[in-house]
């Protein structure tokens, strides 16, 4: 049987290092794991007791397709908090994951063939999410001078319908300040182009705070996740605001390809967002792991790393280390039995000469990778 040509999508490269360093782990191995994007820690404590309570007085069916309403207020509470921002609840979708919210955006704004500017480095699925709906990724190469983060340069004359940003980025740490986000979403609606921001990374965020879309304008999609801050990735959930008049759209689409979150996960969801101090406590250890990793990797010898203001990595430039940053990742877990990210996940051309460091993980484990790493690199 034929498959389609859209679904030829590349794989997730840090997938096939997870395996390879469970591979290694199988055989006998200690190994240190900076490839992986989530959190070590759980849900929080009052979350999944809050499940456990839920669990006993029913059944947890269908929800409506939007989600709880109780969640969907509840977030919109921390547009108030977060942002000093008054948001309608109706505004808000409950999805599935970011990676829901991006099927579900992609869907309601962009017709087939229709080309969305991406920067590169950038989080890899938005590409291959957009080629499997039959889109047209468009990368804009960033530079070290921008931080690695699109400028509105990048895609002039680029004829995009859409343009998706993320602050702070996964796999740079980097962040646009309102100034920035603000000249972006006026040139991208000033070529007709959408305006996607992912902010999945807020709330982990070290020096100034991150500045949401919705505080520049009302007209783009913000999309956000219960993965990253609120340490939550497997329960598969997250949320998205759009424009009143696109949230019927949204709506007739979330009904028919998902018919709701999972309900579980909501419930849950809505008791994490009151867990300030676990996961006060989490961004604690992600600030001495950063301050950690800022101080080993140019010790090792990772001197060219983008500042990240947020998030939980460090992308390092091994341009003068290698040319096969594939081949260069697979030595290091080899050798010094760290696992690390290559490039070539975030950027198909220059990706080759560039590594991603995650520094998720337990302050322990991060001083330990970066005294292997110091090892490994010390012959060269
Ligand atoms: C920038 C970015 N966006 C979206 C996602 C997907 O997140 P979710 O678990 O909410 O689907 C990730 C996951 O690592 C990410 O790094």
């Amino acid at each position: 049987m034929r498959t389609s040509r859209r679904s030829d999508v590349d794989p997730f490269i840090v997938m096939d290092v997870m395996e390879a360093a469970r591979a290694a782990e199988a055989a006998g191995r200690h190994i240190i794991h900076m490839e992986v994007g989530q959190p070590g820690t759980g849900a929080p404590q009052a979350a999944t007791r809050a499940l456990a309570a839920a669990m006993e007085e029913g059944p947890l069916g269908y929800t409506v397709a939007l989600g709880l309403p109780a969640l969907r207020a509840r977030i919109a509470q921390l547009y108030g908090e977060w942002y000093d921002l008054d948001l309608n609840p109706d505004r808000v979708i409950v999805t599935s994951g970011a990676s829901g919210g991006f099927i579900l955006a992609f869907n309601a704004l962009f017709d087939s063939g229709d080309r969305v500017g991406i920067g590169a480095p950038g989080y890899p699925s938005y590409r291959q999410i957009l080629t499997g709906l039959g889109l047209t990724p468009v990368d804009l190469p960033t530079s070290a001078d921008n931080r690695y983060q699109p400028v509105p340069g990048d895609f002039h004359g680029l004829d995009l319908q859409g343009l998706l940003v993320a602050s702070p980025a996964n796999p740079t740490g980097t962040m646009l300040d309102h100034t920035a986000m603000s000249d972006l979403i006026g040139a991208a609606h000033g070529a007709g182009a959408s305006f996607i921001s992912d902010e999945i990374y807020h709330g982990i965020e070290y020096e100034a705070k991150a500045v949401s879309a919705l505080n520049v304008s009302d007209d783009v999609y913000v999309i956000n996740s219960f993965s990253k801050y609120f340490s939550m990735t497997g329960w598969r959930i997250g949320w998205m605001v759009v424009p009143e008049d696109h949230v019927r759209v949204v709506e007739r689409l979330a009904q028919n390809m998902f018919i709701c979150p999972p309900h579980a996960s909501q419930v849950t969801a809505l008791a994490a967002m009151d867990a300030t101090e676990e996961l006060e406590a989490n961004l604690d250890v992600y600030r001495a792991n950063r301050a950690l990793m800022l101080e080993g990797l140019p010790q090792a010898g990772f001197d060219k790393i983008a500042p990240p203001d947020g998030a939980f990595y460090v992308y390092a430039d091994v341009s003068d280390l290698t040319n096969d940053s594939r081949a260069f990742a697979a030595e290091i877990l080899d050798k010094a039995g760290v696992a690390v990210t290559p490039g070539l996940d975030f950027d198909p051309i220059r990706g080759h000469q560039t590594l991603r460091f995650s520094y998720a993980r337990t302050t322990e484990d991060i001083a330990e990778g970066l005294r292997r790493l110091k090892e490994f690199m010390a012959p060269r």
